[in-house]
């Protein structure tokens, strides 16, 4: 593999996606990670990721520079290319002039194996203000700008570096570049493939599994269910699979799951209609944080009942399945401190605390788009797999004010139409969520001569990345209008439909 040790970039989650695009396998680990942690991944090589600290301030982050004396292949970015400057008897110091976004750089050395096909002058993407004054002996200058130290390297030492980003999409041959210090420098193989990775990790699961039993929560999302299958085709009906009805999933959805779950994939799988006493719980409650409280810890009552149930049934669960995915695994290892709570999250899964479940998660190395090819190679169906993320309370993230049973039909028969046009209209998979919102509002409204009084529903799509940033949907107007016409018509109790156009930030994604 190739190790990334982070500094804390906001960008360091990328190099290691562009390293396993080449079907190369690659972690990150936090700068603080002890050699011993280094060496226990058995790196074919080590990559210095770029930060936002100064290499000479007191509170810059801990690392052991004796990863630069390996005798590995050393790759630094940005901060790390001062980080090596620093420690190997050069002199980094605060810019005169500082480098955010694109720069042209001159490549001096083109016989330098990092820069192999990549031509004399590349457009890059730069975010630094400090810059290598002097470099430590034995390096010489590979690369430059009008104004700073772009490159290093010393061959003999087996450590290169570049100011800029080679993993930025901006970054003209970045990937050249990775290549080059993937394949030419550490000779890596591309031996890192979907199909690999799903024979290793059953092979593995079995053997940590051996004829223990397991369960595991499905949302009926990606991520639980590509676990679920992993799994399942790992220990078979040793895993069983619980899929819980809180009452606000969206219309059908209970049923399509089992259909999908069970029916097509074979899982193992317990369905629970606990919708009364979710619903029950939430009447009469407003505050967003109270009703996300609510269905959270509900979901951990059922889950925990049904979880006692299997044990008795098949005489002990040892194992609970979870889809962690690797950003969540980076996120909380990350030398970043905690951040402000702005919603309280709840995912499925929760632990039944007294029966001292061991995890289970097969997806902890992977990215999102790792796991849907994973999940095809699994076989699983395309709707699963391109499914747009759905939230853990469900839509009562979307229906302000007071849950009714009456309100949860509505806002599904408006959702359900928001979602159809969008997949006739073939936006869905080009946009990260799209979904309607009830709001609280009534307005006047006149029908065939009859005046109404109903409901307003507001519709949300949003493009984004990761869910932390987002930019609504400039969605075509006559696919808006074909959204507007027919929930007012079909929906009755909804008579005005109004569109977002709020960003996040200032704005989340759902409503509260
Ligand atoms: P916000 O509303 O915070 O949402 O901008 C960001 C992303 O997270 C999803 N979301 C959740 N997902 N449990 C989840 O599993 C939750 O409690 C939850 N709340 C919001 C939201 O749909 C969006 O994709």
């Amino acid at each position: 593999s190739i190790v990334i040790l982070d500094f804390g970039s906001q960008y360091t989650q990328l190099i290691a996606r562009r390293i396993r695009e080449q079907n190369v396998f690659s972690v990150v680990l936090p700068c603080t990670a002890s050699l011993e942690e280094v060496q226990a991944q058995r790196p074919l090589g080590i990559i210095l990721s770029g930060g936002p600290c100064s290499v000479y301030d007191a509170d810059a982050p801990p690392a052991d520079p004796r990863v630069l004396e390996l005798g590995l292949p050393v790759l630094g970015i940005c901060y790390g290319l001062q980080f090596i400057t620093h420690h190997l008897g050069g002199k980094v110091r605060s810019a005169e002039k500082r480098e955010y976004g694109h720069a042209e750089v001159m490549v001096e050395d083109a016989g330098n194996a990092l820069f192999t096909n990549v031509p004399p002058s590349v457009n890059v993407w730069m975010s630094h203000g400090d810059e290598a004054l002097e470099l430590p002996p034995g390096f010489h200058r590979t690369a430059k700008t009008a104004n700073a130290v772009a490159g290093i390297a010393n061959p003999e030492r087996r450590i290169w570096a570049v100011q800029f980003h080679p993993e930025v999409k901006h970054t003209a041959h970045g990937t050249d570049l990775l290549r080059n210090f993937v394949f030419n420098i550490c000779d890596a193989k591309p031996e890192w493939t979907p199909e690999l990775f799903i024979q290793s990790t059953v092979a593995a699961i079995r053997e940590k599994v051996g004829d223990g039993q397991a369960i595991c929560a499905l949302s009926g999302g990606v991520d639980s269910s590509v676990a679920a299958v992993l799994v399942h085709r790992a220990i078979g009906d040793q895993l069983t699979c619980v899929f819980v009805d809180n009452g606000v999933l969206r219309l059908n959805e209970f049923e399509k799951v089992q259909q999908n779950l069970r029916g097509k994939l074979g899982l193992n799988l317990v369905a629970v209609d606990a919708s009364k006493r979710f619903l029950d719980k939430l009447a009469g409650v407003t505050d967003p944080e109270a009703k996300r409280k609510i269905i959270g810890n509900e979901f951990i009552a059922v889950f925990d009942d049904e979880a006692h149930r299997i044990a008795q049934q098949t005489g002990g669960v040892d194992w609970l399945v979870q889809g962690t995915l690797y950003p969540d695994v980076i996120e909380s290892s990350s030398v970043k401190g905690p951040s402000q709570t702005i919603k309280s999250h709840h995912n499925v899964g929760g632990l039944p605390e007294d029966m001292k479940l061991k995890l289970i998660e097969p997806l902890r190395d992977l990215f999102k788009d790792e796991v849907r090819r994973i999940g095809a190679d699994l076989g699983m169906p395309q709707d699963i797999l391109q499914r747009q993320p759905f939230p853990g309370p469900g839509l009562a993230v979307r229906i302000l004010g007071e849950i009714t049973p009456e309100r949860v039909a509505l806002l599904q028969e408006a959702d359900d139409i928001v979602v159809d046009e969008i997949k006739k209209a073939g936006l869905y998979q080009q946009i990260w969520q799209s979904f309607a919102v009830l709001l609280p509002v009534k307005s006047v409204g006149v029908m065939g001569d009859q005046r109404t009084y109903a409901y307003t529903c507001a519709i949300r799509a949003v493009h984004s990345d990761d869910g932390m940033t987002a930019d609504w949907v400039p969605l075509p107007y006559d696919v808006l209008k074909k959204i507007s016409s027919r929930i007012v018509n079909e929906v009755r109790g909804i008579n005005r439909v109004v569109y977002d156009i709020t960003s996040k930030p200032p704005g989340t994604i759902e409503w509260e």
